[in-house]
């Protein structure tokens, strides 16, 4: 567990009360089913029990990290996750993120990015994290952008979200020193 300053606390997802998650997650769905592609299950309490157990799996096998951000009453504001990419020739990670709209435009994306780049650097030991976004999302653009991740180009049809395929820019940062 780690205090972020900011009165927040950044713990693993199966740290987290199923009900918790599935509290965030009923009341960010319109953002889980605009941004990403995650199945009906994932919007009940048997599909949050099931990703607690997958986080615990994919964790150990150093394949897959999900943080959430707690607030002081211990509910879940901020998720994010770095997933390896495969590959034996490169250490990278993909950074995805959905902070709870109710705490949209108060710096959290650009505080929990930051938060991100240092687990992702420092104690996992990446050595790129990629963030592949939706073109025309300006908030997330704008967040990668202020933590110094750098557009490496568009990526045509790159993502099936809500039965069509979109572009996506690809963001990258490189961490010099690892
Ligand atoms: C993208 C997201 C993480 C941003 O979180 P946030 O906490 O609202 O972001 P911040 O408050 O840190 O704002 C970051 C910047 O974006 C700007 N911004 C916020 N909403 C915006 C919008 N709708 N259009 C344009 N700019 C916007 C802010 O003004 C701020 O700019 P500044 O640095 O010039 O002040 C959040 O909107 C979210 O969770 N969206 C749904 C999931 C998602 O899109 N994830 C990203 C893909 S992995």
């Amino acid at each position: 567990m780690r205090d972020t300053g900011n009165q927040l606390k950044i713990v693993l997802l199966y740290e987290v009360k199923a009900e918790i998650l599935l509290d965030f997650t009923l009341v960010n769905r319109f953002a889980f089913s605009q941004n990403f592609n995650f199945k009906e299950d994932h919007f009940t309490l048997y599909g949050q029990k099931q990703g607690i157990i997958q986080s615990i799996i994919d964790s150990q096998r150093g394949f897959y990290y999900t943080y959430c951000a707690l607030d002081k009453s211990g509910k879940v504001i901020v998720v994010f996750a770095l997933k390896r990419l495969e590959g034996y020739d490169h250490n990278s990670c993909e950074l995805t993120l959905i902070v709870d709209y109710r705490h949209h435009g108060k710096g959290l994306g650009k505080t929990m990015i930051q938060e991100a780049i240092r687990i992702a650097f420092e104690d996992l030991k990446f050595h790129r994290i990629e963030g592949s976004i939706l073109i025309d999302n300006q908030a997330a653009i704008k967040c990668f952008e202020s933590n110094g991740f750098v557009l490496e180009g568009k990526q045509k049809e790159h993502v099936f979200i809500n039965e069509k395929w979109h572009d996506t820019f690809l963001y990258a940062l490189v961490n010099s020193n690892g």
